[in-house]
């Protein structure tokens, strides 16, 4: 059973997650739009990552007998000045979820709750991959700099990911 404070945290975490996939598949459609359909292709990709996220939140909160409560949506930007502007706002956006999975875990600590501390942990270690994924392709793009090129083989290199749910 779930205190009302952690049901409403996990609540407000899970809607977290669901504007990651939303503001991820925006980023997506702005990489269409500047013929770049292997960034756009692997902004979809992240958006699947996240919907999962949103699940085990959801999946999470019916085992432990709490309610699912969804939100309302922010609306999230349509366009950036370039990739590089954009990747730079994923990057941070990784690092914002981040925090705030770390201050669920210190709420779960302090309410005593065991196994939400335990299934927060499965995000701790999928953050620390999240900023790592999305640092990489930023420095990339910032040591491409104007070389269309370079740009262009990148963009073929991301059209290859797979969605993979992260625990197989
Ligand atoms: Fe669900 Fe990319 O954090």
């Amino acid at each position: 059973m779930l205190t009302k404070k952690i049901e409403d945290a996990l609540n407000h975490h899970l809607t977290e997650e669901f504007e990651s996939a939303y503001l991820y598949l925006s980023v997506a459609s702005y990489f269409s739009s500047i013929e770049l359909p292997g960034f756009a292709h692997w902004m979809k990709i992240q958006y699947e990552e996240e919907m999962y996220h949103t699940m085990k939140f959801y999946d999470f909160l019916e085992l432990r007998d709490g309610r699912v409560r969804l939100a309302g949506l922010k609306a999230p930007k349509v366009d950036w000045a370039s990739p590089i502007e954009a990747f730079s706002q994923v990057f941070a956006h990784e690092q914002l979820i981040s925090s705030k999975i770390h201050e669920l875990v210190d709420l779960s600590l302090k309410e005593k709750d065991h196994a939400t501390n335990n299934f927060l942990q499965w995000f701790v270690s999928e953050q620390v991959e999240e900023e790592a994924t999305t640092k990489g392709i930023l420095s990339r793009l910032k040591m491409i700099g104007d070389s269309t090129s370079s740009l262009l083989m990148l963009d073929q290199e991301l059209s290859k990911r797979v969605f993979v749910p992260p625990e197989k």
